[in-house]
Order: C-alpha cells, then sequence, then structure tokens
C-alpha cells in the first residue's frame, strides 16, 4: 500500500495576518514549478486570527497545491464556552485539518486525552481531517514507558471512531524531547516507534485502516533530516515547526519528502 506523504507546517504562536499571508505565498511561489500530482499533501496551520487571510490567499492563488489546518479546535459548536473557537468556525475559515493533542497544548494548556477524543470526533463528523499528536517526554523515555504511553494515548483518541474515519485521520509522533531542541531522533528509532502505532491502529481499527493511516514523525525536522526520515518503511512525512517558518527551509522539507 502506498501512502500519499504529508508534510505539514505548524506555525504555533508565530505571525499576524499581513506575515501569515505573505509566508503562505512565498510557500506556493517556492512550490510554482511542482507538479500537484508530485507533490506530498502539503499543510499550513497559522494561528486563528491569520485562518482568514491564509484561506484567501490559497483561494487567491487557485493552484490547489498547499491546504490549511488550524492549530486546535474546540469540539462544542457554540455557547457559552469564551476564548474557544470551535471545529464549525475553523471550517467556515477554511481548514480542512485540525492539530489536536499537541504537546505544548498537553503541556500548558492542560489538554486530556479525553478532549482529544472528543475533537478527533467532532472534526471527522465535520469532513475534516485530524492531526492526532502523540510523543513521550524525556523522563518517560528513560523510564523505559515510551511504547506503553503512546499506545494509551493513540488508544484513547482513537475510542470509538469507526474503522474509516480512522483510516482518514493522521498521526504525529512527537518526542517531546526532540520538539524545538535541535534533537532529532534517530530515524530508526522513530520507524520502530511509528510502526508500534501502526499496530496500535491495527489492534484497534483493522488492518486496512492501519495501512492506510498516514503517520507522520515531528520533532526538529529539518531540509537535513527529512530524507532520511522518508526512507523509512512507516514514516510517511512530517510535522514541522521552527523550519515551517520560513519558505525555504520549508520548501526544501516538502521536495525532500517528493
Ligand atoms: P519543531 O516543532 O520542528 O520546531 O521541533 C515540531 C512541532 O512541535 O510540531
Amino acid at each position: 500500500m502506498s501512502r500519499r506523504p504529508v508534510i505539514a507546517g505548524n506555525w504555533k504562536m508565530h505571525k499576524l495576518q499581513s506575515e501569515s499571508a505573505e509566508l503562505a505565498n512565498a510557500v506556493m511561489k517556492e512550490l510554482k514549478d511542482i507538479d500537484k500530482a508530485a507533490l506530498p499533501e502539503v499543510v499550513i496551520a497559522p494561528v486563528y486570527t491569520s485562518l482568514y487571510a491564509v484561506n484567501k490567499a490559497l483561494t487567491d492563488c487557485g493552484c490547489g497545491k498547499v491546504k490549511m489546518a488550524a492549530q486546535n479546535a474546540f469540539y462544542e459548536t457554540q455557547g457559552a464556552f469564551t476564548g474557544e473557537v470551535s471545529v464549525e468556525m475553523v471550517k467556515d475559515a477554511g481548514a480542512e485539518y485540525v492539530i489536536i493533542g499537541h504537546s505544548e497544548r498537553r503541556q500548558y494548556f492542560g489538554e486530556t486525552d479525553e478532549m482529544i477524543n472528543k475533537k478527533a470526533k467532532k472534526i471527522l463528523e465535520l469532513g475534516l481531517v485530524p492531526i492526532i499528536c502523540c510523543g513521550e517526554s524525556l523522563e518517560q523515555r528513560e523510564a523505559g514507558v515510551t511504547d506503553s504511553h503512546i499506545a494509551s494515548q493513540i488508544k484513547a483518541a482513537l475510542d470509538g471512531l469507526s474503522a474509516e474515519d480512522v483510516a482518514k485521520s493522521i498521526i504525529a509522533y512527537e518526542p517531546i524531547w526532540a520538539i524545538g531542541t535541535g534533537k532529532t531522533c534517530d530515524s530508526d528509532e522513530a520507524n520502530r516507534v511509528i510502526a508500534m502505532i501502526r499496530n496500535v491502529v491495527k489492534e484497534v481499527a483493522g488492518a486496512d485502516s492501519a495501512d492506510k493511516i498516514r503517520i507522520l514523525y515531528g520533532g526538529s525536522v529539518k531540509p537535513n533530516t527529512i530524507v532520511e526520515q522518508m526512507s523509512k518503511s512507516d514514516i510517511d512525512g512530517a510535522l514541522v515547526g521552527g523550519a515551517s517558518l520560513t519558505a525555504d527551509s520549508f520548501a526544501q522539507i516538502v521536495k525532500g519528502a517528493m
């Protein structure tokens, strides 16, 4: 089974509206000579306040080469939830993907496995694609509980989803100690953990979903790491933080995944 690679740029809390539109345009410019069919699925995730501006830049271009994700969304449709933004709302702003369960959200904003599961269900119900993040801390890795911790995160996130919905989802394995540190996880080890995740998916949703689901690696991905990472059997792409903030390095990563 050949899975279409995904390269997703997580811009985190960076860039004003004009800067976001500029970066989206610059990314499309870098990719303009590449045939759409040859490209991986390319996704960029600006902050909420830039969703409109980035969507406008992407639709004005009309090339359809770059899609947009939100970095988070709440599972309730509307109501008295001050400060939250619903999946309906990010969809309305043009997002086709939503990143959920990023370690920064779990760590700083108290996002739990249960919330991530509710968000995944809502995102899929509305026809969007969840990018479900998981990963271990350095302490967990050193204590030898990496696999059991990640398996439990994945089982919780996918609980109650149909096999078809699981197949459409994307998972990102992001060891917390590799995020923003410049310390990339060894690609054989990343591949081993991702194959383990695929096995968990098989257990909960069956072989067909395990075969179809795209599982990305994230954590200090750079233009000089992507080719080796993509050469591994189970790594289907990358969730890129820092290196997605300049069009040149992000485009190099996209090209490295072709
Ligand atoms: P990084 O971030 O590439 O800057 O390490 C990855 C992420 O947090 O998604």
